[in-house]
């Protein structure tokens, strides 16, 4: 796709990537994604902000070329220095033969590593500026927006935000402008939530030290470019960031798996000894609830068990998705217990134990396994776990 205007002398140069249905692994990307770069050209320097994966490494150089001769780019800002956006440097250096290379302090070691030579960049800190004549890009500091390197690139006096991954989503559209393509809320509220969510404090810190700025377009690194509307992505953020909300009275919630109903049983124990102990406790079966979409409740909760019965030596697999889910969260703390019947050999109990202490979270007790059918004993000894845990959470463990 051509280079897009998006102001005078300002061209959105990025690419299109439709085809991509996993990103970096572990994301998906239904509706594919775009690599965003933006060419700012003032009267007396011209930068380039963002670049892209090596694979659209010509595309960007082709779409540059078609504004400027790349080797007349006096800057190239990395706002980021994942590869997506920063891989094709070295490539692109060898075309924008005078550019300087511009990022955070933070990002420094990573450039250094990402091409194996120093570039010697310009380092910049928040509110430091550059002068291109006639406008201005001026460094907003975002560390952990999703990297300890972020910063956002703003453009004065155009209003124009660049803030790579932030407010961005893996969504194609060649449409490009948020009031010309579909509705993407769905990406990108799961682009917040797999990229932003582990970094809250940090977005919102970011949103505050954006909110003095005139805001007339913004410009993510992935998806579309946001000028209508703009208040209300962020407003999102910054609900999105502020939960969970924790109401007055301590809340326990029991996720389990059960075929034949007996973990179903100790979940009913545990749930009933919290409450005993002057605790909400919360049961949900998690055969009938996708994964992504408890991660609420588990942040909202004081404090969470987890049971599995056992299969070929293992949990099952929808304990594993709640459990590989977990690591978007801050958990470090939160009490946490782990349960199940088992037939044979039991293992499960003792894998989502070792999974939520290697979370940093706070067991309480052994991993509980029960032989087959619990007794009146075992659902006694299940009650007396939901109580240890009522108390672990009142006592401020
Ligand atoms: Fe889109 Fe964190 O790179």
């Amino acid at each position: 796709m051509q280079p897009v205007e998006l102001a005078p002398k300002v061209h959105w140069v990025g690419a299109l990537d439709p085809q991509i249905r996993i990103f970096d692994v572990i994301m998906h990307a239904p509706r594919g994604t775009t690599y965003n770069a933006y060419l700012i050209q003032g009267e007396e320097k011209t930068a380039l902000v963002d670049l892209s994966k090596p694979a659209f490494q010509q595309n960007l150089i082709d779409n540059v070329s078609r504004i400027v001769d790349p080797a007349e780019i006096d800057y190239l800002v990395l706002n980021h220095t994942e590869p997506d956006h920063s891989g094709c440097l070295d490539c692109f250096l060898k075309e924008a033969t005078r550019a300087k290379v511009v990022c955070s302090k933070n990002a420094k070691r990573f450039v250094e590593a990402l091409v194996n030579h120093d570039v010697c960049p310009m380092l910049m800190e928040g509110d430091d500026e550059i002068d291109l004549g006639g406008r201005k890009l001026r460094f907003v500091s975002a560390p952990f927006l999703h990297w300890p390197d972020t910063m956002f690139t703003y453009l004065e006096p155009d209003g124009i935000l660049l803030p790579c991954d932030f407010l961005g989503a893996h969504y194609c559209d060649d449409r490009l402008f948020n009031d010309l393509v579909a509705d993407y809320s769905r990406e990108f509220k799961y682009y917040f939530d797999v990229i932003m969510r582990p970094f809250k404090p940090y977005v919102l810190q970011a949103l505050d030290k954006i909110a003095g700025l005139d805001l007339k377009m913004i410009g993510p690194s992935h998806g579309p470019i946001l000028r209508e509307d703009i208040g209300s992505y962020i407003d999102k953020y910054r609900a999105w960031a502020s939960v969970p909300v924790r109401g007055d009275e301590k809340h326990l919630v029991v996720f389990y798996a059960s075929s034949y109903g007996n973990t179903a049983q100790m979940a009913e124990g545990i749930a009933l000894g919290a409450q005993e102990a002057g605790m909400k406790a919360s049961l949900l079966d998690l055969s009938a609830v996708d994964a992504g979409q408890v991660v609420d409740q588990i942040e909202a909760a004081d404090a969470i068990a987890v049971g599995s019965l056992t299969i070929n030596g293992d949990a099952v697999k929808p304990v594993w998705d709640l459990l590989s889910s977990l690591a978007t969260l801050n958990l470090r703390g939160k009490i946490a217990a782990a349960f199940g019947s088992y037939a044979w050999s039991g293992e499960a109990p003792k894998l989502i134990g070792q999974r939520l202490a290697d979370l940093k979270m706070k067991l309480i007790g052994d991993p509980l396994r029960v032989n087959f059918t619990p007794t009146a004993e075992d659902l006694t000894t299940c009650r007396e776990l939901g109580r240890q845990i009522a108390e672990a959470v009142k006592a401020g463990h």
